[in-house]
């Protein structure tokens, strides 16, 4: 129910609100302070013997913007599948909306929507029998307004006669959402939503994304790309060679992970950091010639005018100097090893 109001006009929804007004309309039930899914104890080992999960706990509330944030082959993927019904877990309980994905498999596949990482959609279709067919087999009285609402919002009303192999990569990626909402979960999934799209799909999915989580849909992504974690994200879980190794608020992880540095190329190799310098984080590479600062993304503009300024008092001069960010990967390297 919830689901389709993203997809309804403003003017519908205002003048909705006032032909209920006075009547308030429960939005939640009963199970609601429940988180919308729970997973303990999960562990995945494929057939090849691989260990993809390993020991996975982990709830995502009701209505939350949720971004699984690990590099390539950390298990995104794998746990998402499991918790989609795709992929069968080896050890462990996975609940959607307080039902076992496994005894009560029909319930949880109809509340949650997958929009996969690989772009696979039947070819020879039409847009529009893609989603109909789609609500259809979950059993849904059609629902042509709703569909169109959907697509209209996906920018594809225009293509809907249109058959998908005829499609753009963007128009079809598009197209996979359409096809994951069309049957209005209360879950949706998307899996690296916007690795390789270009910048208005980029954009455009955001969008949608906040529209759902307005509406009470629970948006869950996978993504190897911080800033995407950081600009959607209300909480963070960060997966490493299949172990969850942390979930945080959004704000908590990125100062964590907001780290740059400054290199300093000097202009005469130093013995040793002197003691005066010694409250600031520096490292000397081994023959003396380039001092590095770690600092705090934020701390930027008071870090560097302030250390240059004690480099000068101390008479050490410096020809060259660039600054970097962090790179994802020694994100990680650091967050698995401050966990060992
Ligand atoms: N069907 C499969 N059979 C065997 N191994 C797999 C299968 N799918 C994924 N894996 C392996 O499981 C690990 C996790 O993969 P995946 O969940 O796709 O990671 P991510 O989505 O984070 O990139 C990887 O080492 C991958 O090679
Ligand atoms: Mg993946």
């Amino acid at each position: 129910m919830a689901l389709r109001d993203a997809f309804r006009s403003k003017e519908d929804r205002v003048s909705e609100q006032g032909a209920l007004s006075g009547v308030r309309v429960p939005e939640a039930s009963a199970g609601d302070t429940q988180p919308v899914i729970s997973v303990r104890g999960l562990d995945k080992i494929y057939g090849s013997g691989l260990r993809a999960l390993s020991g996975i706990d982990l709830e995502i509330r009701r209505g939350e913007i949720f971004a699984l944030l690990g590099p390539n082959g950390a298990g995104k993927t794998t746990l998402i599948s499991i918790v989609c019904g795709i992929v069968n877990p080896s050890a462990g309980r996975i609940l959607v909306g307080g039902h076992d994905i496994i005894r009560e498999y029909r319930i949880t596949r109809s509340m949650v929507g997958l929009v996969p990482q690989e772009l696979h959609t039947d070819m020879f279709e039409t847009v529009w029998d893609t989603v109909r067919f789609s609500r259809g087999l979950f059993g849904l009285a059609p629902d042509a307004a709703y569909l169109e609402r959907v697509l209209r919002d996906l920018s594809l009303w225009d293509k809907r006669n249109e058959e998908i192999m005829t499609l753009s990569g963007g128009m079809k990626r598009r197209v996979l959402i359409a096809k994951a909402l069309a049957h209005e979960p209360a879950v949706l999934f998307l899996d690296e939503p916007t690795a390789g799209v270009d910048v208005e799909l980029r954009r455009d999915m955001w969008a949608l994304v906040r529209r759902l989580r307005d509406t009470g849909v629970t948006v869950i992504l996978t993504t190897h790309y911080i800033e995407e974690a950081e600009e959607m994200a209300e909480r963070v879980g960060v997966i490493h060679k299949g172990k969850l190794i942390l979930v945080e608020d959004k704000q908590a992880l990125m100062a964590k992970l907001g780290k740059k540095q400054l290199t300093l190329h000097l202009q005469s190799p130093l013995p040793g950091i002197p003691a005066t310098l010694a409250g600031w984080d520096l490292t000397l590479n081994n023959d003396g010639s380039e001092l590095e600062l770690t600092f705090g993304a934020d701390e930027e503009q008071a870090c560097i005018p302030a250390l240059l300024r004690s480099m000068g008092e101390l008479g050490i001069e410096f020809r060259d100097l660039n600054t970097r960010q962090s790179s994802l990967e020694e994100i990680f390297v650091n967050l698995v090893s401050e966990r060992k």
